[in-house]
């Protein structure tokens, strides 16, 4: 098959498409023949770090790029019950997982069965390439946060991928949700459910909590409440606690059953399919330059 793998450390962009053995589903796990994989800006990090090592690094083992897959069942492993060969699913892969061949960027894509959702007819697939990741974090730090209703949240960076779906997902749950976009993500954002857009952090303050995805730190912290919450996409990068403030960050992972809500609701409009456009791996540079350079809003997503 084909993939896009780390292959040249110490050089800007050092990735290519390599050919690699069709990767074998082992227990517990489903090959996903790939329709639409979408580009993060994890990708990035990867390849900068990529750009960082040492000229001549041998990886142990290929190093795939591409997080979120969305496809076909082809092939299943022994113990696989939920899912068969033509089953339409998305799923969350890490591409270093034990199991991995290689990353979502690839023609076949091995999963455990558990980290896959099936997809509703409603939802086309190269959408749903868009979902697992930025859905699923979003999900998973507004967990973090605490009760929702009737308590005012600010997300930053919320017209982004993360971004938006934490303003719909916390807005459905009851939060007031105030957004940190720029001004011409107003339509969006109203439609998510904000009930206030800010174009910047002057003159702000007394939430409740904030999720920091536009990593703005000690800014973004100064506009919670004493004894408020703040939670941030990197952990590590996290800014200093103040004024009581609960300080944490948070790293995705996979949850195929949670998938399958995210699904459901895109499928009802209730979650916004962004999608800025398609381009096939052989031309993949041209998706991660056109997400270095900021201000996109939707994910590209690869094609075989
Ligand atoms: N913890 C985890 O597991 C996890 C999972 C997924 C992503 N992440 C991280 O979360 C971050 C966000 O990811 P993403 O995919 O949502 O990125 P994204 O789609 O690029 O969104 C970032 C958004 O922040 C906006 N922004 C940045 N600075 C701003 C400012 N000063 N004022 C207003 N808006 C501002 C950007 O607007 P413009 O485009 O107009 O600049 C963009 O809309 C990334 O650092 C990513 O690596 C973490």
């Amino acid at each position: 098959m084909r993939a896009i793998i780390l292959a040249r450390p110490g050089e800007a962009n050092g990735f290519e498409l390599s050919d690699l053995p069709d990767p074998q589903p082992t227990a517990g796990q489903v090959r996903i023949r790939m329709v639409g994989a979408a580009v993060n800006p994890a990708d990035l990090h990867m390849i900068d770090d990529w750009a960082h090592r040492k000229a001549g690094t041998r990886a142990q083992r290929p190093m795939g790029l591409g997080l979120d897959v969305a496809g076909v069942v082809d092939l299943v492993g022994p113990g696989v019950q939920g899912l068969s060969a033509g089953s339409r699913v998305a799923a969350l892969t890490f591409p270093h997982a034990s199991h991995a061949a290689a990353g979502a960027a690839a023609e076949y894509v091995i999963v455990p069965e558990d980290d896959v959702a099936l997809v509703p007819d409603a939802v086309d697939l190269l959408d749903a390439a868009t979902v697992p990741l930025n859905s699923l974090t979003a999900d998973q730090l507004l967990a973090l946060l605490g009760p929702s209703v009737g308590r005012r949240l600010l997300v930053t960076g919320a017209a982004g991928a993360v971004g938006g779906y934490a303003v719909a997902l916390a807005a459905r749950d009851g939060w007031a949700v105030t957004a940190l976009g720029r001004p011409s993500d107003d339509g969006f954002l109203a439609r998510a459910g904000a009930v206030d857009l800010i174009t910047d952090l002057r003159g702000i303050g007394g939430f409740d909590a904030v999720l920091d995805t536009a990593l703005l730190n000690e800014a973004a912290l100064r506009a919670v409440r004493d004894d408020g919450a703040y939670v941030g996409v990197f952990p590590g990068l996290e800014p200093e606690p103040e004024r009581g403030v609960s300080v944490t960050a948070a790293v995705v992972v996979p949850d195929g059953r949670r998938l399958r809500d995210m699904l459901a609701l895109t499928a009802q409009g209730e979650l916004e399919a962004r999608r800025a456009g398609t381009v096939p791996l052989a031309e993949a540079v041209r998706a991660y330059d056109a997400l270095r350079s900021g201000g996109q809003r939707g994910r590209w997503v690869l094609t075989p």
